[in-house]
């Protein structure tokens, strides 16, 4: 079956700072990271793609760059490409709208 794009709403936009990230959970069960970059929200995976580390609670946003702080690699949160050894594997991005002062999520739904 083709995967269809859903939106969640997930938190009031003030809820999450400039500079800062979160995890939340999307209603198919993945969880992700959100980043404030300067206004522009941004999501990815919470899970380095190096290891089992979680971004939301282990990485360090600088700029539009979290750095993961297990093993330093770092992912750019715009493209979710990845930019420092030891990641090589980019992090799955989800477009993100603010609708209402609510961060909205598109994610593949069944
Ligand atoms: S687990 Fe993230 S850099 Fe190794």
């Amino acid at each position: 079956m083709k995967a269809v794009a859903e939106t969640a709403v997930l938190f009031p936009a003030s809820e999450l700072p400039p500079g800062q990230i979160r995890a939340d959970f999307l209603p198919n069960g993945r969880v992700i990271a959100i980043y404030n970059v300067d206004g522009q929200f941004h999501a990815t995976d919470d899970t380095c793609t190096h290891g089992a580390a979680s971004l939301s609670e282990d990485g360090v946003l600088r700029g539009h760059v979290v750095e993961c702080s297990w093993h330093n690699g770092c992912f750019d949160v715009r493209s979710g490409a990845a930019c420092a050894s030891p990641c090589s594997e980019a992090l799955r991005t989800y477009p993100v709208k603010v609708v209402d002062g609510m961060v909205s999520v598109e994610y593949e739904g069944e």
